[in-house]
């Protein structure tokens, strides 16, 4: 059974003029990375958005594990099933980067100094030092930040993760990186990880490639 379904699954923004999705059909299987790429513009963030239970579709319906996501609790699904990470990174700016990652852990119960034995294993895992772990995000450069927001999604322990642009900041060495981090957690430990990207090089090394163009998804390659 899949793991995220999407079934012709419609969005419009409240003051828009136009679809910014139509009809869009396709799943999510666990143990697999997917792409998402298209023009600025096509309706990718607005997709994951939609997939993360931040906002509703107009028409069409979600489902989780064959699940219709409207009869599930909401804020459970987006604490423990599935961990987004935002193109603008969207870190607390009051928390260190060490606590910004521990706040997941904290929210669903994990003890505060085995949330942080696992925060800087994670922080570590993506190259942010102790040095840098006790900074606040604004002393943070825009890459290491977008680490930062990486390992804070993988510190929920959710299966599902939803990644906008996740290499956007980071030089190639930090991007191979994060996509080895990805393809690892989905090959070895069944995660579901869904990236939109603009790089066809990353694309190249998912397993599924979905094209988003004017609203309307196709399947690049299965
Ligand atoms: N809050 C909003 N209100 C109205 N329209 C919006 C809103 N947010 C986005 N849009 C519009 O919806 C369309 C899809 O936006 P979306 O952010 O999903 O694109 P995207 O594919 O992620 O683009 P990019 O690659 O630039 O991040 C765009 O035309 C955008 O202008
Ligand atoms: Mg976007």
């Amino acid at each position: 059974m899949s793991e995220l379904k999407l079934e012709n699954v419609g969005y419009r923004f409240a003051n828009g003029d136009r679809d910014v999705l139509q009809g869009v059909t396709c799943s999510f299987e666990p143990g697999n990375l997917y792409a998402v790429v298209g023009p600025s513009g096509s309706g990718k963030t607005t997709l994951l958005s939609l997939m993360a239970g931040l906002d509703k579709p107009g028409t069409g319906k979600l489902f989780l594990a064959g699940e219709d996501l409207d009869t599930l609790d909401l804020d459970r699904y987006r604490r423990e099933r599935v961990a987004m990470i935002f193109q603008a990174f969207q870190l607390f700016p009051l928390l260190t980067a060490l606590e910004n990652v521990c706040y997941p852990m904290e929210l669903n119960g994990v003890p505060l100094e085995q949330a942080k034995e696992r925060a800087r294993e994670l922080l570590a895992a993506v190259d942010i030092n102790e040095d840098k772990q006790k900074r606040y995000p604004s002393h943070l450069s825009g890459g290491e930040q977008q680490r930062v927001a990486i390992a804070r999604a993988l510190s929920s322990g959710a299966r599902i993760l939803l990644a906008d642009e996740p290499t956007g900041n980071l030089d190639t060495v930090n991007g191979d990186r994060v996509i080895e981090i990805f393809r690892h957690l989905a090959h070895n430990e069944n995660y579901c990880i869904v990236v939109v990207t603009h790089d066809l090089a990353i694309a190249d090394v998912c397993d599924r490639v979905y094209r988003i163009t004017d609203g309307v998804l196709t399947t690049l390659s299965a």
